[in-house]
Order: structure tokens, then sequence, then C-alpha cells
């Protein structure tokens, strides 16, 4: 089928100070620590992706897109090694492709993004919805709900991405026709959302057109539900980290969300109940933005008079 999933994101960070940051803000997020040196650090989700946080992210990615630290590569998990080395092979014809040791092949987007490609190596997650109540569907009695406590990301559900508006077309069309996204939502003074072949979410990747910018915008993380997405906010804000949008629901792809500032550059949101779309979801084009969120809570500050 092809690429299923995130695998690992990397940032570059300047020096130790900033990558000791980074580790806190992760751990706060609730991700798992799992190797740490004086120069890097991996984080997991609880379906095996990984986080890279480096001082020195290695010569076979590319100059960063921005100043200040930033995300330098995303890593897509192929499904099978026929799959993956048919990925490979069109990757080479088109640019120059390398390997490293540990099995991934990196090559940079239009935009000058670090992409790298490897084999899949899901973690089968075990989750317990909590039980909702509306009246002709009770499935919850006599059990008042209980805090979730520590929350823990399943996975990195999708990354958004700031591309320049000049030449953005050939910053999708990478994508789409060289790794085999498919756009899902065509929203055209803002931006395309695309669906990895193996993924069910709405949007595995998002390219934001900017005026003339590139950069990280934000990647986010599948919680169980609303609840993790309230508790997480929270817990971050206790622990010092600044929020960058309230709690909301997005307009395209429906996920309820809550934003973080990241130490390492760009954002981070935690995310829950996102569409899935299969085959019959049919491309939208949007000739006008809709709304970024139907379900932004409001106040009366924000009600003009
Ligand atoms: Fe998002």
């Amino acid at each position: 089928m092809g690429i299923q999933r995130i695998e690992s994101v990397t940032y570059g960070v300047a020096d130790a100070d900033m990558l000791e940051e980074a580790v806190r803000f992760f751990e706060d997020f609730g991700l798992f620590l799992v190797e740490r040196t004086d120069e890097h650090a991996v984080c997991e989700t609880l379906a095996g992706q990984t986080v890279q946080v480096d001082t020195d992210p290695g010569a076979h990615l590319p100059p960063p897109v921005e100043s200040g630290p930033t995300l330098r590569e995303v890593v897509w998990g192929v499904d099978t090694a026929d799959a993956l080395d048919r990925l490979v092979t069109g990757l080479g014809a088109d640019r120059t492709v390398r390997a490293s040791a540990d099995g991934v092949h990196h090559t940079v987007d239009e935009t000058g993004f670090g992409v790298g490609l490897t084999l899949a190596r899901p973690r089968p997650l075990h989750v317990t919805p909590r039980p909702a109540n509306v009246s002709g569907s009770v499935t919850r009695w006599s059990t008042p709900l209980e805090p979730v406590g520590r929350v823990r990301p399943l996975r990195m559900c999708h990354v958004a991405l700031n591309i320049p508006k000049a030449g953005r077309e050939a910053a999708v069309a990478f994508y789409t026709d060289l790794l085999g996204f498919r756009p899902t939502d065509v929203v055209e003074p803002m931006g395309v959302f695309l669906q990895a072949p193996g993924d069910d979410d709405q949007h595995t990747f998002l390219l934001c057109h900017r005026p003339d910018k590139a950069g990280v915008n934000h990647v986010a993380y599948e919680v169980p539900g609303v609840d993790d997405v309230i508790e997480g906010g929270n817990h971050m804000i206790a622990q010092g980290w600044r929020e960058a949008r309230k709690l909301g629901r997005h307009t395209i792809g429906s996920n309820i969300f809550r934003f973080l500032h990241a130490p390492c550059g760009g954002r981070v949101e935690y995310a829950c109940d996102m569409d899935r779309a299969d085959a019959s979801y049919e491309t939208r084009i949007h000739e006008t933005a809709p709304p970024h969120t139907l379900w932004s809570l409001r106040q009366n500050r924000d009600v003009a008079g």
C-alpha cells in the first residue's frame, strides 16, 4: 500500500540547555524518554513512533528552513519492504536519496524539509474509550467519571508544515506524485490536507501556504478523548508551558484540539476524534477558507457590542 504513518520526527536545537528544555516539554506532554545523551534525546509515543531532538542532527539532513530551533525531518513509515523499495526507486529517479545505517532513506522535499522513508514498526494500541451517555444510548451507569490523570498520547497523527505560497503546486506534487499522498481537502487560500495511503485519518499531513516563509507549523498527537485534551493541556500549563490555542474543534477533520508552543519549534497539538476517511471520501475543494473552527469557545468579549 505505501506510507502508513509518521515514523519519527527530528528537531534540531542549538545547545544542551535547549535540549534539556525540549526533553522536559515532551515528558510533561506524556511521551516516554527512551534515549538520552548530551547531544540528543529520543521520546516515544505508545504506538512506538519517535521524536528525536538533537543538537547536531546529522550530515544527511538539509539545512534548517528557518532560523531558531525547528523541525528538520519527517520520516514516514512504509508498510512493506516492496512498497519501500518502490518508493525509494521512484524518489531516486527524481533526486538524491541517501540511506543511513538505521535503515532510513533520506531526501529533501521541494521546500527544503528533510524527508525520510523507512519500514513502519507499528505497535498495537489498546484503547478503551470512556463510556459516554446520551438519552437513548446510556453506557455508563452509577459510575462517575474519574480524571484521566497522566495523559499519554497514543500516536503522532499528523504534521503541518508552512510552505511559501510561490511554488506550492510543486511542493504538494512531490508528496502526491512521488509518495502517494492524496488530497482530502484543498482550501485554496490556505493549504492542502493530505492523507497517507495507509492511514485512515482525514489528514496525515498538511501543507499550509504562507506568503513567503517556510517553517514548522505543528505536530499533532492523538489522545483517547476530550478529557485527555483538556487535562493534558491543563497539566502543561501547570508545568509552565504556554498554550498556543485554547480548546476547540476544527472544521476540517473535525478533531478536537488544544495547542501548546514547543520549545524545539512550532507547536504541538493534543487531538482526538478526527474524521476517518476511506476511498469513498472525495477530495473537497474549498474556494474560500471555511471558518477555522466552528466550535471555538466564544467568550462575551468576543462578541461586539
Ligand atoms: Fe492539527
